[in-house]
């Protein structure tokens, strides 16, 4: 249904738990994502987590999909649509790459143009927004491939590993979007 070259976006699986489990609770996943400070996930959170996304999904409140690799079905990471706002066609966008081994080899631009299509085609979203912290290099340079641009900062706004950091809000336009690249 979502299937580019390298990845297709699926809905997550009670299967997926072990290979969730094997990057979840890494540190440096963790700081990235600012989710530190809910401390180590238990195998059955996970399973429960995954539980909710399907019925987000049919409630129309998240849309939240497994990364898988096309060339051989191995779960990669999650992303998806939530904090829907229907009357103003918003809604916030997010992304990881559990497994290190991929990051920065396009899986993440890929997923998100998947993403996008979805929607801006399928959902009928007019704007989609994002936060990112300032110190993701890689994070913020996959965000502007794909069209992306920093509206705002939020000035030491969220304390990670001893520190306070900003982070930059993005957002995207359908408009801008569909005058890119991404469309057929
Ligand atoms: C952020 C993330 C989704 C990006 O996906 P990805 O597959 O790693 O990224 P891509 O390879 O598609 O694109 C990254 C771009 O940034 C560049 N890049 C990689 N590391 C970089 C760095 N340290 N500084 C600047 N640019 C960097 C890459 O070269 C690439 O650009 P290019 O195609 O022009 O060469 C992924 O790395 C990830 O999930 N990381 C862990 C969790 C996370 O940070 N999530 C985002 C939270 S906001």
């Amino acid at each position: 249904m979502l299937e580019g070259e390298k990845v297709r976006l699926r809905s997550f699986e009670l299967s997926d738990v072990d290979e969730i489990m094997k990057h979840w609770n890494q540190m440096e996943l963790r700081i990235l994502l600012g989710a530190m400070d809910r401390g180590p996930a238990a195998r059955n959170q996970e399973e429960e987590w995954i539980k909710d996304t399907w019925k987000l999904r049919q409630e129309r409140k998240a849309f939240l999909f497994a990364i898988e690799t096309v060339a051989d079905n191995k779960l990669i990471g999650g992303s998806g649509l939530f904090k829907f706002d229907w009357t103003s066609r918003s809604a916030e966008v997010g992304i990881s790459i559990y497994n290190p081994d991929y990051w920065g080899k396009g899986y993440g631009v890929e997923s998100l143009n998947l993403l996008l299509r979805f929607a801006f085609k399928d959902l009928n979203l007019n704007r989609v927004e994002l936060e990112v912290f300032e110190f993701n290099r890689r994070a913020r340079k996959c965000y502007q491939k794909v069209g992306f641009q920093a509206v705002g900062r939020r000035r030491r706004a969220r304390f990670i590993d001893g520190q306070h950091h900003d982070s930059i809000i993005m957002d995207l336009l359908r408009e801008e979007w569909s005058t890119g690249q991404q469309v057929d």
